[in-house]
């Protein structure tokens, strides 16, 4: 049996059945196999910017038998996807800026009824800011946690209705709405991120405004996840 990692399985489970998959940066294509494999969506467009990582994605579904129903194209982000293949669009295990400059770069992506599914590595609260002031809306959020990295997994869709995020949301998205174990540690995590970068920028320059500005939202995310834990403990 063909198994995901707990990110890649993330990814998978906000696809929609049935729904025509292009999964951008497909690499060693696990997640467009798995797709087919489990009978989830009758066909997946596995691109990749590299000839490389498309030859590992071919080599895979040859061996899991799903040549029929997996389209290889060479193409920098969706350029070369034709729209029709592209209904649920994945864009899994790159940094923020380049999910946003794929999403931007692309002619029909704010047509239809389209669902996005992005795994960003870095920059996160960018990718957030930049979906919302341009009409995107992040439906739900799942995080992921292995013994070393959190991640978090997005789901979502245009929706004509840029808005101003504010900070606090950049850095936690929808986390806070799901109340998981691993939403929780993610948190955590955000917030000794942000308290390290104002450590680290303060040492340079304890006049930066940065520092105040990561402080505050370090305790902020750990406002929310003090009162998180007493909601939890009253319900018991
Ligand atoms: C770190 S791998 C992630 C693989 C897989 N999506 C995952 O999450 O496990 C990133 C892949 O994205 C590809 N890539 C980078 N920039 C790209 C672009 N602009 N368009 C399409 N693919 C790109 C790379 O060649 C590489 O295969």
């Amino acid at each position: 049996m063909f198994e995901l990692d707990a990110r890649l399985s993330a990814a998978a489970s906000f696809v929609r059945r049935g729904k025509r998959v292009c999964d951008v940066g497909t690499d060693h294509g696990y997640l467009a196999v798995f797709l087919l494999k489990e009978g989830m969506v009758p066909f997946v467009t596995a691109c990749d910017v590299n000839e490389k990582p498309l030859q590992a994605a071919k080599a895979h579904a040859k061996q899991y038998d799903v040549l029929d129903r997996i389209g290889f194209i060479l193409s920098d982000g969706l350029q070369a996807v034709p729209s029709e293949n592209a209904e649920d669009i994945v864009i899994c295990g790159m940094g923020g800026e380049l999910i946003a400059s794929i999403i931007g770069a692309c002619s029909y992506i704010k047509e239809g009824d389209r669902r996005l599914i992005l795994q960003p590595m870095t920059q996160i609260p960018f990718l957030r800011r930049y979906l919302l002031t341009n009409g995107f809306v992040i439906e739900r959020e799942k995080a992921v946690c292995d013994r070393h990295h959190c991640y978090t997994v997005m789901m979502c869709r245009y929706a004509d209705s840029p808005t101003v995020p504010n900070e606090l949301f950049c850095h936690t998205g929808m986390l806070p709405f799901e109340k998981t174990a691993e939403s929780y540690q993610y948190l955590e995590r955000e917030a000794q991120r942000l308290a390290r970068i104002a450590a680290g920028v303060e040492k340079s320059n304890p006049q930066d405004e940065r520092v105040q500005h990561c402080r505050m939202l370090a305790k902020q995310i750990q406002a929310l996840l003090k009162g998180w834990k007493q909601n939890e403990q009253t319900a018991e």
